[in-house]
């Protein structure tokens, strides 16, 4: 094969009068790159094979790129998600059709911790309730001690998951003096030994932590596993913050233990449906701080996640193996090792 190395974007990148969604996701590089085209795709809640039959790299925002997804003229050779969640992408079919999936957890990790520290602060802080008495002039001051915060020192801060995102929150919160514990089947102990964070169990997370902040992937494992019975396990003082995915936690559970306030409250980024319905109850409650996935989003994250990408993408383009491959085990296929080879070739390694 010859000519140019295509990048496709996914259309969602763009506003309908064709400007940036995220104007510092800089192009910059891709448009610089010796040899590379890129081109916007037309948006689409789903990408159509045709779309992408031109193309040897789709950087991917919203879309869902499925087993369909994949043209069989396999030119495509890798999809790099624009952040680090990948449930929008067939991951099994990527690695049998020899298409590297890439993520960008350098982007994300100091912003989602960030946010998940904002909305700790806010909750034990009691941010919004101090934000609406003061609005009240004179009667919501007096009514200002009835809204103690929660100091935090000595305190537990429990996370479900300590991978990218929930150690990065481990090392935001040392200074806060507070107990650590977690709770991950997977990670090496070293890890949590290293951040001076405790292993506990599942349950003892829910138990234990004066707030409960869910950090593990969305997955047939995880669907839930925030529910009612976990959610009962919780102190009256206690707060959740999901920033992950929201079918990890049981909404309905959730909406039923915050409104008859059995939970302190609530710190959420992600719903189980995104954007919510309007009527959705837990739009009514006064102890829960919501955010429409997006409390991460600021100008380094965008910047972050952008640069990692373009940085996978060129890597292919040159025959590297990109460094945040989610498929490990498509760099031991045939056909991604022939696909590399031959960029390798074209355009020098
Ligand atoms: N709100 C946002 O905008 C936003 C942005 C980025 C990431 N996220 C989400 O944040 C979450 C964490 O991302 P990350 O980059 O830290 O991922 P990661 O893969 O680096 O870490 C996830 C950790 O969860 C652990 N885990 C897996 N199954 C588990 C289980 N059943 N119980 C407990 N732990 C389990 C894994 O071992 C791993 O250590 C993901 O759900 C991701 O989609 C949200």
């Amino acid at each position: 094969m010859t000519g140019p190395f295509r990048v496709a974007l996914s259309g969602d990148f763009r506003k309908s009068d064709g400007s940036p969604v995220f104007p510092d996701f800089d192009l910059a590089p891709l448009h610089r790159a010796p040899g590379v085209e890129m081109a916007f795709l037309e948006p689409s809640p789903q990408i159509r094979p045709e779309q992408i039959a031109d193309f040897d790299a789709l950087i991917l925002l919203v879309p869902r790129f499925g087993r369909e997804s994949i043209h069989p003229n396999g030119r495509l050779g890798v999809v790099a998600r624009f952040g680090v969640g990948y449930d929008n992408v067939d991951v099994d079919a990527c690695t049998a059709a020899g298409i590297a999936v890439v993520i960008t957890p350098d982007g994300v990790r100091r912003p989602v911790a960030v946010s998940i520290i904002t909305l700790m602060l806010a909750l034990t802080g009691k941010l919004m309730v101090k934000d609406r008495l003061t609005r009240e002039g004179p009667d919501g001051f007096a009514r200002r001690g009835e809204h103690m915060g929660d100091g935090l020192v000595g305190r537990t801060l429990g996370s479900i998951g300590i991978g990218n995102i929930g150690a990065e929150l481990f090392r935001l919160a040392k200074p806060f003096d507070m107990r650590f514990i977690t709770h991950d089947p997977y990670v090496d102990p070293k890890v949590a030994a290293g951040l001076g964070v405790e292993m506990v169990g599942l349950d003892d997370v829910f138990r234990r932590a004066d707030v409960v902040s869910v950090n593990c992937p969305l997955n047939a494992e995880t669907r839930h596993l925030v529910n009612a019975e976990r959610l009962a396990l919780m102190r009256p003082t206690a707060y959740l913050i999901n920033t992950a995915r929201g079918p990890i936690v049981d909404q309905q559970a959730l909406t039923q233990v915050l409104r008859e306030r059995r939970i302190a409250g609530a710190g959420i980024d992600v719903l189980e449906q995104e954007p919510p319905d309007a009527a959705d109850p837990i739009l009514t409650l006064d102890n829960v701080i919501l955010a429409p996935h997006a409390l991460c989003w600021t100008d380094q994250c965008f910047a972050g996640n952008g640069a990692a990408d373009v940085k996978a993408v060129l890597d292919v383009q040159h025959g590297r193996e990109p460094r945040l491959v989610v498929d490990r085990a498509v760099l031991e296929t045939e056909p991604w090792r022939r696909r590399i080879a031959a960029y390798r070739q074209r355009f020098g390694g």
